[in-house]
């Protein structure tokens, strides 16, 4: 009997899941239409920005590069103008410092609506990084990092969001980092302001969703750009080995998951094992967009945290060996 009770329960657990499966296409957003779509990427002359452009125009789009270097904005658009599927499609540059002055940022956001229309999706991928330890970090950085990888996102939405709002329609991705669901060593500025993205986001979520506007917050993992190179200079040896645990990534690999996700609506958007984990591990209040999402992060919360205690565990052990070391090589001396 036993036995049979077991049959029974289990086949319900997954009739059930099977339920789900099925309605869940009915719950998440309908998906977004690229073709013809204007898409706003700023940080678009370079790394992952430049690649979600080109994702985008090969899917027909209709593209408006923001960056603060003309000259790098121009290279970019010849780059991205390679990937067209149709000769109407046209990719408009924009120099502007979207961290600085939102008067300005609107008044460019403006102009960019006249010529190639509203604006259907908006991708913030303008940001900076600098690892060092907190107290050899120069003070200015910290307020540097807010500005750029935090307001230099607020404003460019801010300047999109009322007409989204007129014609109930819109996506809005903000890039923000693994460095935004985990605070590493060497990250004490770039972690603040990429955790403030998470905030951001799901606010804006919860306001944004009877209009039909889908947030996507997207977790990069390390990704081989200009800026990883610049980085790279200035880590602290545990930054380095920290790092070196998980992989880099092709900033085109990275950047289809993300223009994928974005364009189903999906609010969380993250590349590889790690990132699966992580974002699990992380969703916290966040907002869900499908049942198969929920399930998945019901079943592995508990799971996850216990691999991710190893890790720490690891980490730990990294910084003080580090700090044994340096104090044997200062002995020494
Ligand atoms: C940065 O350093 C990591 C190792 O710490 C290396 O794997 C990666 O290729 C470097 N990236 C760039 C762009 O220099
Ligand atoms: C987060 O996004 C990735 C990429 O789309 C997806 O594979 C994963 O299931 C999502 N994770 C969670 C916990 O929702």
């Amino acid at each position: 009997l036993p036995f049979i009770m077991l049959l029974v329960v289990a086949a319900f657990i997954v009739a059930f899941v099977l339920l789900l499966y099925m309605i869940s296409p009915l719950i998440s957003p309908k998906p977004l239409k690229l073709n013809g779509a204007h898409v706003v990427v700023t940080g678009g002359s370079s790394g992952i920005g430049k690649s979600i452009a080109v994702e985008c125009y090969r899917q027909g789009a209709f593209i408006t590069l923001v960056a603060r270097d003309e000259e790098k904005l121009l290279r970019a658009k010849k780059e991205v103008e390679k990937y067209a599927i149709n000769d109407k499609q046209v990719v408009l540059c924009v120099s502007v410092d979207v961290s600085s002055d939102y008067t300005q940022v609107e008044n460019v956001i403006k102009q960019a609506q006249e010529k190639l229309g509203p604006v259907d999706m908006l991708i913030n991928c303008a940001g900076t990084s600098i690892s060092a330890k907190f107290e050899e970090m120069e003070v200015e950085r910290f307020k540097e990092m807010i500005e750029l990888n935090y307001l230099g996102s607020v404003y460019p939405t801010r300047a999109v969001i009322t007409t989204m709002k007129e014609r109930r329609m819109g996506r809005i991705m903000f890039v923000s980092s693994q460095a935004g669901q985990i605070g590493l060593f060497g990250y004490t500025a770039y972690s603040a302001s990429k955790f403030a993205l998470r905030g951001l986001a799901e606010a804006l979520q919860m306001e944004v969703k009877p209009y039909n506007i889908y947030v996507t917050l997207a977790f990069p993992p390390d990704t081989d750009t200009p800026l990883l190179a610049e980085e790279n200079k200035s880590k602290p040896l545990e930054t380095k080995l920290i790092s070196e645990t998980s992989g880099v990534w092709q900033p085109d690999q990275v950047a289809k998951i993300f223009v994928r996700d974005a364009v189903q609506g999906n609010f969380n958007s993250s590349v590889g094992p790690d990132g699966y984990m992580l974002s699990a591990l992380t969703c916290g209040m966040s907002p869900v967009t499908s049942i198969t999402e929920g399930l998945q992060q019901i079943v592995t919360m508990g799971l996850f945290r216990s691999i991710a205690l190893f890790y720490l565990g690891s980490f730990d052990s990294i910084v003080r060996r580090c700090m044994i070391q340096r104090e044997q090589s200062k002995e020494a001396d």
